[in-house]
């Protein structure tokens, strides 16, 4: 009985470490293939790049720069009662003492005094947490294979002990982290982590130091001389640009409540635990909006603005099953509810997206520190008042990974080869069609290159001759080019060219003055914006 269960733990044990190195080997293909082809260096690489920060290269500008306009356009373009905006990074030093960054944007951090690593106090405790719920996923895995199609699922949830005690258990944990933060009891977190007996991962020790928190603005300096120069933070969200010009924008739009404001740029952290390639970097892009609304009426807006952009997500079609909501435990210092859209990277569930409902919290406090009304009058209701608001935050660049990692196959084919497909979606990728003239004579070479400048009004196109055309179409599938058009001796003949689908690897013989009906029915941004 003993050997049977030793057995059945070795089994298990063997298959979590296969899963790890299999996720493990997968992210560094990622990291791998986006320095290979283009996408992404690490910044100042000559100098050894600097922790955390990295540069968008050829491709990976172009596939950033198509995810930003995505959301723009379903946000701004899309929507009557929401505008744009661009406010600077650099703003008065008294916008970050009213939003309440100078006090509390923190970090808990905890050090290992063994190995001397530094950590975040919540994230060793999520952590460990995330095991728990891994564990309870694995027990319903289990059962799902066990019990075949008559598996409920739910009740297996709710009534199996070991799974109710893992969930429990998990919810516990994190309920209570969440108060002692919310209080700022961090001799609680501390107790915490010991209670749990979390190691350090590195040194396996659990020797920790206390819990201190860490102000993660970057301070910065205006001005020439040392004496008059002032102190100023770079922004470490672009939400505050878009309060202090609430009434702005109000006044010069006409803008009605409800409505928004809807700004992309960057934001700077000065993260501690900088980690997973672009994930969490110390300077990265955010793209917010913030819906200004009635008192009162800010949790069915926030319960609107989370299921929209949900379907905003899923409408790029990378599979409904790998996002899911968390609903915060601890919420920050503006919040009274809020929720991350959480993806799976290819490291487990993480926060993508952030839905918050910030109250009048950001209004006042500006009204306070400046003197200013920052007040609306509701010709409805006849009545002044400041609005709430519901925000709506995702990071560019997590959004990037979160396609590019999930996009990222290898396929055996049917002939028994291999190849390195990015199957981005088609209306994110950089380069819509490649121009492959057959030979690199025979008048081919022309042709190609008259097909690009017809196409290249509309699409971003690129021209290969280099290599055997099969070869070419390898380097294209790594790049994500949803169509090869190759250019071939009929061409000259017909005006005929065979046009080559990324995914399916089906060539068409199609005429050349059908080519732009065809990229743009697979890849305008209307046609994918129509699936929301
Ligand atoms: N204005 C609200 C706000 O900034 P947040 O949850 O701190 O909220 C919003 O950030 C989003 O910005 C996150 O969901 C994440 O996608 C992105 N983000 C935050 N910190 C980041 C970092 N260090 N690196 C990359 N993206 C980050």
């Amino acid at each position: 009985m003993q050997s049977c269960s030793f057995f059945f733990f070795l089994n298990h044990f063997l298959y979590f470490c296969s899963t790890m190195a299999k996720q493990e080997d997968l992210f560094k293909n990622v990291v791998s293939h986006a320095k290979e082809y283009g996408f992404i260096f690490p910044s100042s690489e000559i100098y050894d790049g600097l922790s955390a920060v990295y540069d968008y290269a050829q491709n990976g500008v172009e596939l950033k720069k198509n995810i930003r306009e995505y959301w723009w356009k379903s946000m701004v373009q899309m929507n009557e009662n929401i505008v744009g905006l661009d406010a600077a990074i650099l703003m008065h030093p008294t916008t970050w003492k009213a939003s309440g960054h100078v006090d509390a944007f923190n970090d808990p951090l905890i050090d290992n005094k063994d190995s001397k690593r530094r950590y975040r106090a919540d994230v060793l405790i999520e952590d460990y947490a995330e095991k728990l719920n891994v564990k309870a996923k694995k027990e319903i895995e289990k059962a799902k294979v066990r019990f075949g199609e008559a598996f409920n699922e739910q009740e297996f949830i709710t009534t199996n002990p070991r799974v109710v005690e893992y969930l429990a258990k998990e919810r516990e944990i994190l309920e209570r982290m969440g108060r002692s933060l919310g209080n700022g009891d961090l001799e609680d977190v501390k107790a915490l982590i010991e209670e749990l007996e979390i190691a350090c991962p590195e040194s396996g020790s659990r020797n920790w130091t206390e819990v201190r928190q860490f102000n993660l603005m970057f301070g910065t300096k205006l001005g020439a001389s040392a004496d008059t120069a002032m102190d100023l933070y770079l922004r470490p969200e672009t939400a505050q640009g878009i309060f202090v010009n609430f009434l702005n924008v109000q006044k010069s739009g006409r803008m009605k409540v409800p409505f928004g404001i809807a700004q992309t740029g960057k934001a700077f952290r000065n993260e501690i635990v900088a980690r997973q390639f672009i994930f969490r970097m110390r300077e990265f892009e955010q793209m917010e909006m913030q819906f200004f609304v009635r008192p009162g009426e800010e949790m069915q807006w926030y319960e609107h603005w989370k299921a929209t952009r949900l379907k905003w997500h899923l409408s790029l079609g990378l599979g409904a099953e790998r996002y899911r909501f968390h609903d915060h435990e601890k919420l920050a210092h503006y919040a009274n509810a809020a929720a991350d859209i959480e993806f799976e990277f290819p490291f487990g569930f993480k926060e993508l997206e952030g839905i918050h409902s910030r109250t009048d919290f950001d209004l006042k406090a500006h009204e306070e520190y400046s003197g200013r009304k920052l007040q609306y009058f509701d010709a409805e209701l006849n009545q002044n008042y400041v609005p709430y608001v519901v925000e709506t935050s995702v990071g560019l660049d997590r959004m990037f990974l979160a396609v590019f990692a999930t996009s990222l196959k290898e396929e055996t084919l049917e002939d028994g080869s291999t190849r390195t497909v990015l199957k981005l979606p088609s209306v994110l990728a950089p380069t819509k069609a490649a121009i492959l003239p057959l030979v690199k004579k025979d008048g081919l070479p022309e042709i190609a290159k008259q097909i690009i400048e017809d196409l290249r009004w509309d699409f971003n196109v690129s021209y290969d001759e280099k290599d055997a055309v099969g070869r070419r179409y390898r380097r294209q599938d790594a790049l994500g080019t949803p169509f090869c058009i190759t250019v071939d001796h009929q061409t000259a003949e017909d005006q005929t060219v065979t046009i080559r689908h990324r995914d399916t690897m089906k060539q068409d013989r199609v005429a050349i003055a059908d080519l732009k009906a065809i990229i743009e029915n697979e890849v305008s941004m209307k046609n994918w914006l129509m699936k929301m």
